[in-house]
């Protein structure tokens, strides 16, 4: 089966519709949307999405931050998507991130104290399967 990944649009990139730039940057890439959809978080999906993240000062805001907007949560498919949509992403940190990517291009520091920085992507074969059941049960 070829390699999947799940990303989500963040709510500060659907909020400032950038959505269409995020999904234009996968496609010209030369990965396949196979799923698409703008969903509202729950906080039983992002319990189990951010499980790691548990205890960790910035869950709380995290988690205030994803329930407070609508996210497009997405499955791209394609050789190496998942380290590929990674780069295509750039560093956690926007103000990092290099130009050329979704974060270093779009993303900058809002001064919060959470990351808001436009997408996620998945860090693993494991994790990309995981996270879509989460995000897209029938899947
Ligand atoms: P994401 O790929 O969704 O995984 C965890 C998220 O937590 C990350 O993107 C950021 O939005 C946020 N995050 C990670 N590290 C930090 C940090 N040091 N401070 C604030 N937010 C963070």
């Amino acid at each position: 089966a070829p390699e999947r990944t799940l990303v989500l649009v963040k709510p500060d990139g659907v909020r400032r519709g950038l959505s269409g730039e995020i999904l234009r940057r996968i496609e010209a890439k030369g990965y396949t949307l196979t799923a698409v959809e703008l969903k509202n978080a729950t906080p039983e999906v992002l319990a189990a999405h951010y499980a790691e993240h548990e205890g960790k000062p910035f869950y709380a805001p995290l988690v205030e931050f994803m329930l407070s907007g609508p996210v497009l949560a997405v499955v791209a498919e394609g050789q190496g998507v998942i380290a590929g949509f990674r780069s295509l992403a750039g560093a956690t940190d926007p103000t990092a991130a290099l130009p050329g990517t979704i974060r270093g291009d779009l993303g900058r520091d809002w001064g919060l104290k959470v990351q808001q920085n436009l997408v996620h992507g998945s860090d693993s074969v494991e994790s990309a399967e995981r996270e879509i059941g989460l995000w897209f049960p029938a899947l």
